[in-house]
């Protein structure tokens, strides 16, 4: 039996999107069969995994509103074990209201994790920011979750809310675990970024943070402007090096 792993945070621009591609194709390095499922009706996953013609591929949304079948809209990655559902035709549009209301209505998206499940794959969710219906429905369907915190003044701020809907969710959902909160962006030489990261040690019990931190680096945003996951791009960068290091820790946890 597979399981659900979501990436979520109460902010934008924490390093969601960045942890589950990266998350995801170092799982897959490691012979786990993976499926990274983009609920965020931006797409941005799209534009890591280098997908990204004019026009949208078909995905989530599509299946969701009946347009096409799941099995015509996972694809394929160059990493045999990882294949990704992207946002679907949803990014296109400027409005995605109907698609919040249609994925927190319908059983679909319940349906489609517990078939990922049933066949064996470590599905990653890349989540919209915030605690919104779609955060809160993938929440429900989840058995891991992972909080990226961005290495910034004021980081904690919004920390109590997330973990506070995690455990909301956990009281509907007795089979959600919380894995850790990871750093994210930790700059090397930046001393109000190391002062974050040291007061975010001292605040939050050792076991909800994760021992390893993501730094920020360069290949990093070379990797994302270039279509690729870091750990497939640059190995050896310090971000790539973490990432794996994070699939390592979680591997055996995720049965
Ligand atoms: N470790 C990192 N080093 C440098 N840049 C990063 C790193 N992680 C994320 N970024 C950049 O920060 C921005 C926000 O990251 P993203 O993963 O899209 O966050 P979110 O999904 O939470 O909005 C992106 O431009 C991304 O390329
Ligand atoms: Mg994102």
């Amino acid at each position: 039996m597979g399981t659900v792993l979501a990436v979520v945070s109460q902010k934008g621009g924490v390093g969601k999107t960045t942890t589950a591609i990266n998350l995801a194709s170092a799982l897959a390095r490691r012979g786990r069969k993976t499926l990274l499922v983009d609920v965020d009706p931006q797409g941005a996953v799209r534009h890591g995994v280098g997908l990204t013609g004019t026009e949208h591929p078909a995905g989530l949304a599509d299946v969701l509103a009946g347009t096409r079948e799941l099995q015509d809209v996972v694809l394929p990655t160059p990493l045999p074990w990882l294949r990704v559902l992207l946002a679907g035709t949803v990014a296109e549009s400027a409005e995605h209201e109907s698609y919040h209301n249609e994925l927190a209505r319908s059983p679909k998206l319940g349906e489609l994790f517990k078939r990922a499940r049933s066949r064996g794959y470590i599905v990653v969710v890349d989540t919209p920011p915030g605690l919104g219906a779609v955060t809160r429905r993938v929440l429900a369907h989840s058995q891991h979750v992972i909080v990226p915190l961005q290495c910034e003044p004021l980081a904690l701020q919004t920390t109590t809310q997330i973990l506070r809907a995690v455990r909301d969710a956990s009281t509907t959902n007795a089979s959600l675990v919380l894995d850790g909160i990871l750093l994210t962006m930790l700059e090397d030489g930046n001393a109000v970024s190391q002062r974050v990261a040291e007061y975010v040690r001292a605040q939050l019990p050792a076991e909800l943070l994760f021992d390893v931190a993501i730094p920020r680096t360069m290949a990093s945003i070379d990797a994302f402007a270039a279509g690729q996951p870091v750990v497939l791009r640059s190995p050896d960068d310090p971000a790539a090096r973490a990432y794996t290091r994070l699939a390592e820790l979680l591997d055996s946890k995720l049965q």
